[in-house]
């Protein structure tokens, strides 16, 4: 027995050792172990399967020595709470992945489903396992298939922290959350030799698909690091603000007072100018707990604003105009970058909250032939089919469909608030009275003063404050310093909101 047991700590040791860490110390790169250990409490990590490994006959893939096929991959706690992950190991054989390889990160998804628990996949590979042909197709194809199944069950990360090429590109694409470290992250579809060779142009690594073209142009990148300590902390950050599975509320805090409580600087961030800037992340900061929260996707589509956070201990998404960038209008990015973001909130039980203050979608032939219509369309599909409780505060403008599309009643906002300061209304009023009035004022003896009275009477008439309040809009308009305390109290009646409607024991009336 002892002779036994001897030898299964000398293979176990040998199978978990990994290969050889120069190669990754000289990149800056961790290594999958290191990379695990920083992303779960300690001790916590269980590992699955570290002696499968491809065998063909009796060749076995890798060869003698160490194995794991490539990836570690297991189950451990962050924070006290369950997760699953697994961390390809670029020491073997570049981390390539083969059907082994792709075996075990099977497992791992079919278990993070199985017991309703988010799952993680650390990437550093150099793609499908070229020595092995189909199988390691067919192993990325299993991943895919398996992602998509448990798509709006548990959350997905992707933690991008080498290179990610080919059809692999499209886990990461395919998860809730990407992350990307600068300088050593790849992510691509061909490699810079491929698009040389098709297309003639040259391009690096990272111009072609690093960090920061992910992060700003693509949208690929959720989060982008400087290093992979900083990533994987926010990973843990994010998770704290995740429920395990879409059964499950998500974590709330202690609760903070946030109903009583009245912030002054509200009306001092907003200038009650409508087109005059003003970042909307100091509104959130104000609004949220702690002022603090998790920016998604701030580099792209920064026009509007998705983060998540706490209001008097209970998670929020947020999204809200950014009046800094582009003036606040919508584009086809920002919508997408929106829909998708309202998707997962619903997905997850996790309250909208939609701070409104937009001059309405960028006009043009970019947009127009880039699909502004398509991808504006997925976010009024996002917030029409969303269940969870859901808080509008309108805080300046709201013209047009970009009204509409941000949360409005008519798409089925439960609550719907406003500033002394909203202007809601087809179009600003130079614009609106250039369209009615356009012919009158053209033979107008003073066309200047004639154009002057005609605004000044449509912005009386249909662009005060109280006008959406009184036709039903509006639930309020409300004192800004008392956004918080208001949105707290909000989010508190609809705690208990149902997803679906409940069935009556003889059958609903159709409303
Ligand atoms: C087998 C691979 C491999 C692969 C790398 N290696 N990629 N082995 N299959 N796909 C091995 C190398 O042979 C080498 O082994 C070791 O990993 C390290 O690789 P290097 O090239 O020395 O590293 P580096 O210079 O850092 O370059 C990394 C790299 C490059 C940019 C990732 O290795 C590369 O271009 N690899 C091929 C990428 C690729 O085209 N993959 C297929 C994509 S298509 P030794 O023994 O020398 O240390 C795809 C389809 C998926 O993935 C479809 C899913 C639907």
């Amino acid at each position: 027995m002892s002779r036994l047991r001897a030898e299964r700590d000398r293979l176990h040791a040998e199978a978990t050792a990994g290969g050889d860490p120069r190669r990754q110390r000289a990149l800056g790169k961790l290594t999958a172990r290191e990379r695990l250990d920083l992303l779960l409490d300690d001790g916590s990590f269980l590992e699955v399967e570290p002696f499968r490994r491809t065998v063909v006959g009796n060749l076995k893939t890798p060869g003698p020595g160490p194995h794991t096929d490539g990836v570690v991959a297991g189950s451990g706690t962050v924070d006290g709470r369950r997760v699953f992950a697994y961390a390809q190991d670029f020491t073997i054989l570049g981390g390539s992945l083969g059907a082994a390889h792709a075996a075990k990160i099977h497992k791992v998804l079919d278990l993070a489903l199985a017991t309703g628990s988010p799952v993680i996949g650390l990437n550093d590979s150099g793609g499908a396992r070229i020595q092995e042909g189909v199988p390691a197709l067919d192993g990325y194809g299993g991943i895919f298939r398996r992602q998509v199944a448990a798509s709006g069950i548990i959350p997905q990360i992707s933690v991008v922290l080498g290179p990610c090429a080919g059809g692999a590109a499209y886990s990461p694409a395919l998860a809730d959350f990407t992350f990307m470290v600068r300088d050593t992250a790849q992510l691509y579809l061909t490699g810079p030799d491929v698009v040389h060779a098709v297309t003639g142009e040259r391009v690096g690594h990272d111009d072609l698909g690093g960090a920061d073209v992910h992060g700003t142009h693509s949208g690929v990148a959720t989060f982008v690091h400087d290093d992979e300590q900083s990533c994987l902390d926010d990973v843990r950050y994010l998770l704290s603000l995740l429920p395990a599975n879409n059964l499950e509320p998500p974590p709330a805090g202690p609760p903070t007072g946030a109903t009583q409580q009245q912030r002054p600087r509200l009306a001092e961030i907003v200038p009650p100018e409508p087109n005059r800037p003003y970042d909307i992340r100091d509104v959130l900061a104000e609004l949220l707990d702690d002022e603090d929260f998790l920016e998604i996707h701030q580099g792209w589509a920064a026009n509007v604003v998705c983060a998540l956070g706490r209001i008097d201990g209970a998670v929020v998404g947020i999204v809200g105009n950014q009046p800094m960038v582009l003036a606040g209008v919508l584009d086809a990015a920002a919508a997408q970058k929106a829909a998708r973001f309202v998707r997962f909130c619903d997905a997850f039980g996790i309250p909208l909250l939609t701070l409104v203050d937009v001059p309405g979608f960028l006009p043009g032939t970019t947009q127009e032939h880039g699909g502004v219509i398509r991808h504006g369309a997925k976010l009024l599909y996002a917030y029409c089919e969303a269940t969870v409780p859901r808080v509008q505060v309108i805080l300046r403008k709201a013209y047009g469909g970009a009204y509409i599309v941000m949360d409005s009643r008519s798409i089925g906002t439960d609550l719907s608030l406003a500033w002394p300061t909203n202007e809601i209304a087809v179009m600003g009023a130079e614009g609106a009275v250039d369209v009615l009035f356009g012919k009158e004022l053209a033979t107008a003896p003073d066309s200047t003063a004639a154009r002057a009275t005609r605004i000044a009477d449509y912005t009386a008439d249909l662009l005060h404050p109280y006008y959406a309040p009184e036709r039903g809009l509006v639930d309020d308009v409300i004192d800004p310093t008392a956004t918080r305390a208001a949105v707290a109290k909000a989010l508190a009646m609809l705690r208990d909101k149902r997803g679906t409607t409940p069935q009556r024991k003889h059958g609903n009336v159709p409303l």
